[in-house]
């Protein structure tokens, strides 16, 4: 087991699959004890993660249920009496090309990645200003920085994570509490399953690496941005992408 996030107390949501299981697993390698969240009761299961079972904690919530989610910050309080780390990963994705966008579309994917996320950092906010420390990390995506045809909702979506993960950087450090977001590019994950082949060759021939990105890939950063290596780190946008943009 490593020891850089050793004794750390952390929430990482959408955890019971693709990039949030993997930031649960790296995270409890490296000693956390981390509070892993899903929206389907029973859908984390803890015994696969073998020698480090015991770091994981499932709670189980829908991140759009404002009650249930303070309770759980209440519940990690209770327990441990700090939040170190809070990494805001669940996510949903709608596609839809300009002039196809129903505000039905709208709603659920800014309620979820957006609305949610905003809930989430004031909770976090208000449990780590008592120990005046703590890391939120905000899953954004290079459509958030860059735009995407086809993804005007879900890139909107993105940008508003980045800025304002920019916003609470700035109100957030003099509680020396770091706020950054990670902008992952193509990741296997059932996210990228949805798209077809045709797309995925295309998108791949613009990756400089030559290569999608595994969830590990941005379960590592996050260890490192919710480690002290990266105490003099806010307000900043990880672009983790194998070179999609150069
Ligand atoms: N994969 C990529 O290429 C890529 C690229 C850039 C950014 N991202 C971002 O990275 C994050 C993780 O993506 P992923 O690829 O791992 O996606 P994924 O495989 O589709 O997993 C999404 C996770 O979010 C959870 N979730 C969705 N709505 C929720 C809610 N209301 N409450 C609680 N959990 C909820 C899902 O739970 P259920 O199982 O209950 O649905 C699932 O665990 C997302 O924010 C995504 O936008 C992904």
């Amino acid at each position: 087991m490593g020891i850089l996030l050793e004794g750390k107390v952390c929430l990482v949501t959408g955890a019971n699959r693709g990039i949030g299981k993997s930031i649960v697993e790296q995270f409890a390698k490296e000693g956390a004890i981390v509070y892993a969240n899903a929206r389907s009761e029973g859908s984390i299961d803890v015994s696969a993660y073998s020698e480090y079972k015991d770091n994981i904690i499932p709670v189980y919530f829908d991140i759009r249920d404002n009650k249930l989610t303070g309770e759980v910050f209440a519940k990690i309080w209770k327990e441990h009496g700090k939040l170190d780390v809070l990494v805001n990963n669940a996510g949903i994705v709608q596609d839809a090309f300009v002039g196809m966008i129903k505000r039905e579309m709208v709603i659920p994917v800014f309620e979820t990645n957006v609305f949610s996320m905003i809930d989430l950092i004031q909770y976090a906010a208000k449990v780590m200003k008592r120990n005046k420390r703590g890391s939120i990390i905000n899953i954004s995506s290079v459509v958030g920085i860059y735009g995407n045809e086809g993804q005007m909702v879900y890139s909107a979506s993105k940008g508003a994570v980045i800025s304002s993960t920019r916003s609470a950087a700035k109100e957030l450090a003099p509680y020396n509490i770091r706020v950054n977001a990670v902008a992952p590019g193509m990741i296997e994950t059932d996210m990228l399953k949805a798209i077809d082949n045709e797309k995925k060759e295309k998108y791949l021939s613009r990756i400089a690496t030559g290569r999608f990105g595994t969830p590990v890939d941005i379960a590592n950063i996050c260890v490192m941005l919710a480690s002290n290596y990266t105490e003099y780190m806010t307000g900043q946008v990880l672009e983790v992408s194998g070179g999609l943009s150069l």
